[in-house]
């Protein structure tokens, strides 16, 4: 087992999305009697923004590709992803590699890879909530890896702006789905 670890939160050592991709990469490692891990920290080592000479450096593409398991934390920034994070997905949406324009719609090419995504929302923003039109996290990230063929799993840590019990209650909530995922 080859793992990809990555997190995005700028928040270091307080950050629940780096809480809980590390305890999914942790469970993972246990389940399976150990692995590989390499890890990428968007926050630490931003990838610039895109420019067309960054697409002669596969180096990023290459390492999501070698990789069957993926880990991703991703905390909710002013209603979607931190740009940290959409810096990598610019670089491993690649036409001709990961997905491809076929007469019949677009076509995944990236499938058989599983992808495990932590996310960390300070609100809550469930079908039926008010918030929920404002929701471009999970459904962007959903949409991005179902268009390359792959079908992500989500934990998620929800109302952690809301006060301190709620988020100690989520953060455990996900930690225990956690283990239950990499299971
Ligand atoms: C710059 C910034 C923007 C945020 N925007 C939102 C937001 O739009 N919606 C929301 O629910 N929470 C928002 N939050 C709260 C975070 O999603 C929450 O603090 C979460 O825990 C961040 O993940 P982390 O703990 O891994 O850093 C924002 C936090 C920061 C720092």
């Amino acid at each position: 087992m080859t793992i990809l670890h990555i997190d995005s939160s700028i928040n270091g050592g307080n950050s629940a999305s780096r809480a809980i991709s590390r305890s999914i990469v942790d469970q993972l490692m246990i389940e399976n009697g150990g692995g590989d891990v390499v890890y990428r920290d968007l926050a630490a080592e931003p990838l610039p923004h895109l420019t067309l000479d960054a697409f002669a450096d596969s180096s990023v593409l290459d390492e999501f590709l070698a990789a069957d398991t993926v880990v991703i934390g991703a905390p909710m920034y002013n209603f979607t992803l931190p740009t940290q994070l959409k810096a990598w997905i610019d670089r491993i949406l690649i036409a001709g590699t990961t997905f491809r324009y076929t007469a019949n719609g677009p076509e995944g090419l990236a499938g058989g890879k599983r992808v495990i995504i932590a996310l960390a929302r300070g609100g809550f923003y469930d079908a039926n909530s008010p918030a929920a039109a404002l929701e471009h996290l999970e459904t962007y990230l959903r949409g991005v890896f179902n268009f390359i063929g792959i079908e992500p799993d989500f934990v998620a840590a929800d109302g952690l702006a809301i006060g301190p019990e709620q988020r100690s209650a989520s953060i455990d909530q996900a930690l225990g789905q956690s283990v239950r995922l990499a299971a």
